[in-house]
């Protein structure tokens, strides 16, 4: 009988359709057979426990350039270590371009930083500046390079990108094989909201939400899509922030559009009644789309369950709460335009998700594993992440689901001096994270080394291949 490097004994495998009691036998970096009674040179006895593949994180702002010139203090290895505290063995970060840079030395920077990575990782690109050479060279040098996801924001200074600027990259992305993935809500209105609530006196956090209602985001989604089937090409929408959303693209989904959405645990627990807390504490739960409320959230689960939703990453923002680039950085009367937007969630996500969707009872364990590992894995070309199969990557997490525990800040092991999840209580935690078969994290002590990450280079699939519909046939991409 074939004897492997490691087996993982006695634990109930979860895949994306199934659990089940099995065995998993690892040789080097790679799942060698998924079985009973295996047998290996080193054994780990998993009784007791769900074994389920490494979270795939596909949505995470890591060493980010800001548009100071600095970056995120969420570095590579800080940012490691919280996924690997947190069940997760692989992220998709960005790089971003500034307007007026071209991306090539901004691309170059982030893969210096991420060389400290310990966790796997990819990028997605931020596309904001689509001048003739961005569109023309580098966006498919990088695309060539193995970075086939863009990023456009349709709002945000000094990020958004305009109607024609959207189209010039989605095709773009239809001619060289890419995904594009939208952050959608309406800039100027966004704009003007925010005036007019300053002029009135109406500047804590709280009105941060109030700035950025749901019609807004419903707005640019629809706009989105509407323009991404012009140019018959796929697209995933970021943080879909409740049911209304979600039933824009339900709708897309169901005329053929090729549409993916993705949400985060911040729209499934937190609310906008969050950002009204006092003493500035609500700057911590500010991020954009804002949290909505309790129904919203209840909506959002109904889409999940639907299938509308395909993807549940974290949106992890590496902004400190104090310190000179934090939340509390213009004081603690900053108005909140100027209070930087974002939350931390990459060492959270799972534990939030097992709680309130497994453990809750709304989804299945199978359930989690699609939404958190399986789909991003596949919606982004990352093929050997995400599932517990013959020759995958060995990305393992051992889960207890009878596990309770407070979430801190400290459990986390980020760079970021608050969690907006402290004091929650959650039942279901990893207890051991194995990456490419070797154990990097074990009762939340760390055993990996900085730069055993590793880039993922990812290359042309056919998920992600144009539909071929074009409104009268006529095939703009080939001339725009
Ligand atoms: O508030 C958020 N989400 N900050 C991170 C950047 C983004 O919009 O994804
Ligand atoms: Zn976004
Ligand atoms: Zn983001």
């Amino acid at each position: 009988m074939a004897r492997y490097d490691l087996v993982i004994k006695n634990g109930v495998v979860v895949t994306p359709v199934e659990q089940y009691a099995a065995d998993v036998g690892v040789n080097g970096e790679t799942i060698a057979a998924v079985g009973h009674g295996l047998r290996g040179d080193q054994e780990i006895d998993a009784s007791g426990l769900l074994v389920m593949p490494g979270g795939v994180d596909s949505h995470c702002h890591v060493e980010q350039l800001r548009a100071d010139g600095t970056t995120d203090e969420e570095s590579f290895i800080s940012a490691s270590t919280s996924a690997f505290a947190g069940g997760t063995t692989t992220a998709i970060t960005f790089s971003t371009q500034f307007k007026g840079y071209p991306i090539g030395p901004a691309l170059s920077g982030y893969q210096q930083r991420a060389a400290r990575s310990m966790m796997d990782y990819s990028f997605h690109q931020i596309i904001t500046d689509p001048t003739d050479t961005v569109i023309n060279q580098e966006i498919p040098a990088l695309i060539a390079a193995g970075i086939r996801s863009l990023k456009v924001f349709l709002t945000y200074d000094p990020l958004h990108v305009d109607d024609r600027g959207l189209l010039r990259i989605l095709a773009a992305a239809r001619r060289h094989g890419a995904l594009v993935t939208l952050h959608c809500e309406n800039y100027a209105a966004i704009g003007w909201m925010t005036e007019a609530l300053l002029a009135a006196g109406l500047t804590a956090p709280k009105y941060h939400a109030w700035s950025r209602p749901v019609a807004l985001e419903r707005e640019a989604t629809v706009r989105a899509i509407a323009l991404a089937e012009l140019v018959d090409q796929p697209i995933q929408i970021f943080h879909v922030s409740c049911a209304e959303v979600a039933e824009e693209i339900a709708r897309a989904q169901a005329r053929g559009v090729k549409i993916w959405a993705e949400t985060c645990p911040q729209y499934l627990v937190l609310t906008a009644a969050d950002m009204d807390r006092p003493d500035f504490e609500g700057a911590k739960f500010m991020c954009s789309p804002a949290p909505r409320d309790a129904d919203a959230a209840t909506g959002l689960w109904e889409q999940i369950r639907r299938g509308t939703i395909d993807v549940i990453s974290s949106d992890h923002s590496g902004y400190r709460f104090e310190g000179s680039r934090g939340k509390r950085s213009a004081g603690s009367n900053a108005p909140f335009r100027d209070i930087p937007n974002g939350v931390p969630g990459l060492g959270a996500r799972l534990m939030l998700l097992f709680s309130e969707g497994v453990t809750a009872g709304r989804i299945s364990a199978s359930d989690f594993v699609r939404l958190t590992a399986f789909n991003p894995a596949r919606l982004f070309g990352l093929t050997n992440k995400g599932r517990l199969a013959p020759g995958a990557d060995a990305d393992i997490v051992l889960w207890d689901v009878h596990k309770q525990v407070t979430l801190t800040n400290g459990m986390m092991q980020h760079a970021i001096d608050y969690t907006p999840y402290e004091g929650r209580v959650v039942t279901g935690a990893p207890v051991l994270t194995m990456r490419r078969g070797a154990v990097v994290m074990r009762d939340a002590l760390l055993q990996a080394e900085p730069g055993s990450g590793r880039f993922i280079a990812r290359g042309p699939y056919d998920l992600i291949k144009p539909t071929g519909r074009l409104a009268n046939g006529f095939n703009p991409s080939a001339y725009a």
